[in-house]
């Protein structure tokens, strides 16, 4: 291994603004699993100021004090870190709880009353399901709690799914900007709070070596590669009315695909690499329905094992209809019609239930102009594969040709591999500290603006439409524990390509 040389912690982070943290859904699963311990995260590098607070709120009935136990219940099964007693204490102490149905204008005039005793800064963070986004937006914005103060700011995280379709997403948008201004909303896309998707424009842009190979007269073709091992587990009401490719493409997947395609933004400022992100999706290729037919895999997982575990086919999970054609697996072929990245396609593909858990970014450069080594026996020469590995085992890998020793003249297939964990000892973390940090200082770079959201569910909406008209025809199944369907094999296969293997 070489030199480590790097620092633990973000070198010029500052304390976050002062603010009251107002949780919608705060007995909610994502309150537990992720945002009580990002916080605690953050307390734990000394970023939060002593004027933080969080006030939940939800439907149950109960207690202050009750909503304190929960969360350091949480915190202890959840914390991504060992939990020191007294940090803990420090964030608990701080939480407060407000009573209310979300669709009740008295709630909000409670919440009101009890944020007038703390001034300052307001961050709501939408931790909902998604059916009430409308009304929380709503109930805030009729009381009149919406509007940057003299004496504060007024923010807004939203979670996914923003919207299900294009037509809900204008519409949400449209319901946001009646009562926020859009420097104020914060859409997340958890992705977005991943160390390695940050890594890719870094990566990119921090060094002069890739971007003048990074077009078409060098790139052959990109695969972005989201493989999951969990299946639908309890989450079968939304997930049978969602799919695949609503539940990650316009939004992870096009992140992935926007990171590595973007140009570069004149500056790391929120909107220049926005522009630029919202830019390059803005040329994907919208496809016609006979387009749909002929690049995109739709595919469901029937029952088998998956690390070691038996699991049974999606149409038997709970809360999934019996003929369900809702896709567990999704495939297919962009292009982008730019400059840069005019004839290379890019192959995208996820999916749930599969082999192994493995999230990567393949980049296969083309093969030297002339067969120099033609003749040597068995020269073969490998594919020039850059692979950023987004998790897990987070790193980047060259693969390329090198002489095998010895007097005759062989090549071999060599890779050369970096590794996160080797360079920087970066303490784990749930991703979504980060976020929640950049909210409270008012950093919108890694939150989607409207454009962003929209021009992704544009891309994906013909091929909404297309299934919607042909109810579930062609629909291809997998077994769990498998590598994916063959048809999504035969859409590189068609193109003279193979994907990456999984295992
Ligand atoms: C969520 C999806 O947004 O992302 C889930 O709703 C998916 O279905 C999850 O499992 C994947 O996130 P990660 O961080 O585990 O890759």
């Amino acid at each position: 291994m070489m030199d480590t040389l790097v620092s633990e912690k973000p070198v010029a982070a500052r304390l976050a603004d002062p603010c009251t943290l107002v949780i919608f859904g705060a007995a909610g699963d994502l309150t537990k699993r992720l945002l009580i311990p990002a916080l605690y995260n953050l307390v734990n590098d000394g970023l939060l100021p002593d004027e933080f607070a969080v006030i939940g709120v939800a439907r149950a009935e109960m207690s202050a004090e009750d909503l304190r136990q929960n969360l350091g219940d949480a915190l202890k099964q959840f914390a991504t870190t060992k939990v020191a007693a007294a940090k803990a204490k420090w964030l608990l102490n701080r939480v407060d709880y407000v009573q209310g149905d979300f669709g009740d204008p008295g709630a909000y005039q409670r919440l009101k009353e009890r944020l007038a005793r703390n001034g300052g800064n307001h961050l709501f963070y939408l931790a909902t399901p998604p059916a009430a986004f409308s009304l929380v937006i709503e109930g805030l914005g009729e009381a009149g709690m919406t509007r940057d103060e003299k004496n504060g700011w007024r923010r807004l995280i939203i979670e996914k799914p923003f919207g299900t379709d294009l037509a809900s997403a204008k519409e949400l948008d449209r319901e946001l900007l009646r009562y926020f201004d859009e420097k104020q909303i914060f859409r997340i896309d958890h992705y977005l709070g991943k160390e390695t998707v940050q890594n890719i424009m870094v990566m990119r842009f921090a060094n002069g070596l890739f971007e003048p190979i990074w077009n078409r007269d060098h790139i052959d073709h990109v695969q972005i590669t989201v493989a999951e091992t969990v299946n639908v587990e309890s989450r079968g009401g939304f997930y049978d009315a969602t799919g695949a490719l609503r539940d990650m493409v316009p939004n992870h997947l096009f992140q992935l695909l926007a990171m590595t395609s973007m140009g570069p933004p004149n500056c790391f400022g929120a909107d220049a690499v926005r522009s630029e992100k919202a830019k390059v999706l803005d040329a994907v290729r919208r496809m016609t329905p006979a387009d749909v037919a002929k690049n995109v895999v739709r595919a469901q997982y029937t029952d088998g094992i998956v690390n070691g575990k038996p699991v049974v086919a999606y149409r038997e999970a709970p809360d999934v209809a019996p003929h369900s054609t809702a896709e567990t697996y999704v495939a297919m072929r962009l292009m982008i019609d730019n400059w840069r990245w005019a004839g290379v396609p890019f192959y995208l593909r996820t999916g749930k239930a599969l082999a192994v858990r493995k999230s990567i970014i393949a980049i296969k450069f083309r093969q030297p102009p002339i067969a120099l080594f033609r003749d040597v026996p068995e020269a073969i020469p490998a594919d020039n594969f850059l692979v950023l590995r987004i998790q897990p085992d987070e790193g980047v890998t060259l693969e390329f040709n090198a002489k095998v020793p010895g007097e005759d003249m062989r090549i071999g297939h060599v890779r050369m591999d970096f590794q996160y964990r080797d360079y920087f000892r970066a303490s784990p973390s749930t991703g979504y500290e980060t976020l929640i940090y950049d909210c409270m200082i008012g950093d919108q770079t890694l939150f989607q603006r409207a454009d962003n959201v929209e021009v992704g569910w544009s891309v994906v909406q013909p091929i909404l439409d297309a299934w919607r008209r042909n109810k579930g025809k062609g629909l291809a199944f997998y077994q769990a524990g498998s590598e994916g369907p063959a048809e999504a094999d035969a859409l590189l296969a068609r193109d003279g390509r193979a994907w990456r293997p999984l295992t």
